[in-house]
């Protein structure tokens, strides 16, 4: 198949009435502290143990289009000794791979962070195709302050999230491109409105002068909300605020966009995709890349004991199934 073959199929299996995307890419540090708070000490057994249940609950593939790895899981068989990237194509799963290597503090930006992981990425991609990711994903963070983030780290982020999306699309690979404003903090939702519609659109500027092809990437971004010490928005006032900011910003050429949950309750992240969903047609499908609102009721159910593994599926089917719902905008608590 040719590249821009492989990039329409991959988008069209990710882009599914009624589906959106898991991420289980959590790298070892955000593991161990997912699994302390179930009073699990991590170690690779461990983690192969927990994803290995989560990832071959049956029917999963009904809600889930697409499965985000971290590169460890990608090499890993399951229990059942079947390669993982195997056992999510056996669901009509699409197997994904997080590519960046994780951010640090910005030079003379105090305050701000850069993500890193270009050098060498070509390699890497090339490794993880050969293992079965059709698709990756690099996260972006940018911190809400009076003064954050500053327009040296909205560009310098921008930039580098355009060079691993250009870089993805050469090799046949859909970059799901995530710009995620921090939910830290007392700001207020119009604050994190204007920073969300700043960020996105230099986001947008860097991938037109990298000529991404916007058809073939997933947008993963945050929702607008207030900041996580300021009184909570209802799900009407986050899905407005959202939306009125997308259809600034966002092309309408953008297939999808998964949301991730950064921080939200499970319950939360559900009604507030699904509030979107209810506010009429928009240009873009607008579907979840949940991490811990997918998978947090099912890593309490574990509690890192492999006789919990049925009570673990039970638990991330019944979160796939709700915001699978809320992707259709008939989810009702
Ligand atoms: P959360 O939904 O837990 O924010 O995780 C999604 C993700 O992939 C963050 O990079």
């Amino acid at each position: 198949m040719s590249i821009q073959g492989e990039l329409a199929a991959t988008i069209e299996d990710l882009i599914q009435p009624g589906q959106g995307i898991l991420a289980a890419d959590e790298s070892h540090p955000t593991i161990a502290k997912r699994f302390t708070a179930v009073g699990v000490e991590s170690s690779e057994e461990k983690r192969r143990e927990y994803r290995s249940l989560i990832l071959s609950a049956p029917g999963l593939g009904e809600f889930i289009s697409g499965v985000i790895l971290f590169e460890e899981t990608l090499g890993q068989n399951s229990l059942d000794d079947i390669p993982i990237p195997q056992l999510l194509e056996n669901q009509r799963i699409v197997p994904g791979i997080k590519v960046d290597k994780g951010k640090k503090p910005l030079i003379n930006a105090p305050g701000d962070e850069i993500t890193f992981g270009l050098d060498g990425l070509d390699d890497r991609l090339e490794i993880f195709k050969n293992r079965g990711a059709r698709f990756a994903k690099w996260r972006d963070v940018f911190h809400i302050s009076d003064t954050l983030p500053s327009r040296q780290a909205v560009e310098a982020n921008a930039e580098v999230l355009a060079r691993y999306a250009a870089l993805c699309q050469s090799m046949g690979i859909v970059p799901i491109v995530e710009p995620e404003v921090l939910i830290d903090g007392g700001h207020s939702i119009d604050r994190c409105a204007d920073v969300s519609k700043t960020v996105l659109r230099e986001v947008f500027i860097a991938l037109a002068r990298h000529r991404v092809q916007l058809e073939h990437m997933i947008l993963k971004p945050s929702m607008v909300t207030p900041g996580k010490e300021s009184a909570k928005a209802t799900p009407e006032e986050v899905a407005e605020a959202t939306i009125s900011v997308f259809r600034q910003v966002v092309p309408a050429a953008v297939p999808g966009i998964n949301f991730l949950s950064g921080g939200q309750t499970p319950e939360e992240a559900t009604l507030n995709l699904n509030a979107m969903n209810c506010l009429g047609n928009q240009p873009w499908a607008l579907s979840f890349s949940y991490g811990r609102a997918l998978q947090e009721p099912a890593q309490k159910a574990w509690a890192g004991r492999l006789e919990n593994g049925p009570a673990a599926q039970e638990a991330i089917l019944k979160r796939a199934r709700l915001n699978g719902a809320a992707r259709a905008g008939t989810y009702s608590p």
